[in-house]
């Protein structure tokens, strides 16, 4: 989706790998072989997603992430660009691989089954995001990975809007989605935190409402806290501490649950973004993860 002149874009910033996914109508044993009833490579990552469905909702928007030249990113490369995604702020390696996923998607159930290998491409560094024009965003993303550098991207658009007018500050929101030790203070900032139900049960919590009390604490004064959960749906604890709740909208088969996540995030980043209340948004968000989970892939969840 192209930006219309002058309008602010969101930006994205985070993982894009090759997902290849098998699709499959029974899990299959350990160590058996088996033949899959349809298989296809899908751009992934949870940022990269999120721009997915950004762009289908209309959203202008471009993402930020390492990719090394090959056949893989060619094949991600021209995925954006289908979706009209800006790869301006790629950071190119020169060493590593493309991060790449082998996925089981069991149509019968809706599982996702990742295993993902994603450990010599070096991150987008705080130096690359440098190169970003701030003026041109109105919301940034962070999938939180390379805490230290994102950090420092952090400081960079807090800095921006303390300098900037009202009308021209950079919304920020994170998501935490692993419980990596390094990762949880990225909680400390932005207007909106995303966590997972992986990270709240990590810390012991059974429900999104219980996650969002106990961990109010690490959020900023004044941010958002979100935690969606699954089949449940989604809570959220807003500016003044206010609980707000949305039931999940599950489609009538669950087919595919690769990416509802990351959905969601993003369906919830484009309301909040029109100025939507946080229940509009938090309901918002939940509709089109639904509606995700009943198809293959993202074409079709709007
Ligand atoms: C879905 C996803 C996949 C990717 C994996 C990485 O949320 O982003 O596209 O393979 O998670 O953890």
């Amino acid at each position: 989706m192209a930006a219309r002149a002058g309008e602010r874009r969101i930006l994205c910033v985070g993982l894009v790998c090759l997902d290849i996914i098998s699709v499959v109508e029974t899990f299959p044993a350990e160590d058996s072989d088996t033949r899959c009833v349809s298989q296809r490579w899908q751009r992934g990552g949870n940022a990269s997603n999120s721009c997915t469905v950004l762009a289908l909702l209309g959203a202008p928007c471009a993402f930020m992430g390492s990719l090394a030249p090959g056949p893989a990113a060619d094949f991600i490369a021209a995925d954006f660009q289908r979706r009209g995604v800006d790869t301006a702020h790629i950071a190119w390696q020169t060493r590593g691989d493309v991060p790449c996923a082998c996925c089981i998607v069991n149509a019968s159930s809706g599982s996702r089954t990742i295993v993902l290998h994603d450990t010599n491409l070096p991150d987008a560094t705080a130096r690359d995001f440098e190169r970003v024009d701030l003026s041109q965003y109105k919301w940034i993303h962070f999938e939180a990975r390379n805490a230290a550098e994102q950090q420092a991207m952090l400081e960079r658009v807090e800095r921006h809007n303390r300098a900037a007018a009202p009308g021209q500050r950079v919304r920020i929101s994170v998501e935490v989605e692993k419980p990596r030790e390094e990762l949880l203070p990225l909680m400390g900032r932005g207007q909106v935190v995303f966590i997972s139900k992986d990270l709240a049960q990590h810390f012991g919590y059974r429900s999104a409402p219980e996650a969002l009390r106990g961990l109010r604490g690490r959020i900023q004064s004044g941010a958002t806290l979100i935690c969606a959960w699954a089949e449940k749906g989604a809570d959220a604890m807003g500016p003044n501490g206010e609980l707000v709740h949305s039931d999940a909208f599950p489609p009538e088969t669950l087919v595919d649950t690769l990416g509802a996540g990351d959905t969601f995030n993003a369906a919830v980043i484009f309301a909040l973004a029109e100025g939507r209340t946080l229940q509009d948004a938090l309901t918002f968000g939940c509709r089109i993860a639904g509606r995700k989970c009943g198809i293959q892939g993202f074409d079709g969840i709007i």
